[in-house]
C-alpha cells in the first residue's frame, strides 16, 4: 500500500469512527421523545440508526430503522454484564464478551440470556416518531 492510500484509508476510518460515536441530544417531554423523521436522514433508510441522549440525563438510547420499515428504540446496555453494545449493519454486538442482538434487541448469541430493554415507539402520519422511554415492551 502506498503512503497516500494509507493516509486516505486511515482518515476515512477515523471519520467513520467519529461519526459512529456522535450522540444527538434530545429534549423529552416527560418520558416522551418526539423525532421529526425528515430531520434525521439516518432513520429514513433501513439499517439506519441514531444515538440519542435526553438533555440532562446520563442514559443513552439507540433508535434503529428496521428492515421491515419499522423502528426500534432500545437501551444499549448489554444484559450480560452491562457493557455498551455496538451497532453493526444488521445486528448489535457487545464488545466485552461477544453477545449479539438483533437490531430490535432480541438475543442472537450469548452469553447474554436476556434481550435489550426495548421501548414503545409509534410513527404518526405526518412523520413524527414518538418514543416512550417510560414504557418497556
Ligand atoms: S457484557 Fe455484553 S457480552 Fe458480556
Amino acid at each position: 500500500m502506498r503512503r497516500r492510500q494509507f493516509v486516505q484509508l486511515a482518515a476515512t476510518s477515523l471519520l467513520g469512527a467519529c461519526a459512529s460515536m456522535l450522540v444527538t441530544p434530545v429534549t423529552p417531554e416527560g418520558a416522551i421523545v418526539r423525532l421529526v423523521l425528515r430531520d434525521y436522514p439516518d432513520l429514513l433508510r433501513p439499517g439506519g440508526a441514531l444515538k440519542i441522549r435526553p438533555v440532562g440525563k446520563d442514559q443513552l438510547y439507540y433508535v434503529l430503522a428496521l428492515e421491515d420499515g419499522g423502528f426500534a428504540a432500545v437501551s444499549p446496555i448489554c444484559k450480560h454484564q452491562g457493557c455498551i453494545v455496538d451497532i453493526a449493519r444488521d445486528r448489535m454486538e457487545c464488545p466485552c464478551h461477544g453477545s449479539m442482538y438483533t437490531r430490535a434487541g432480541a438475543v442472537l448469541r450469548g452469553p447474554t440470556q436476556a434481550p435489550l430493554d426495548r421501548f414503545a415507539v409509534a410513527v404518526s402520519g405526518d412523520g413524527v416518531l414518538t418514543i416512550n422511554l417510560g414504557q418497556l415492551l
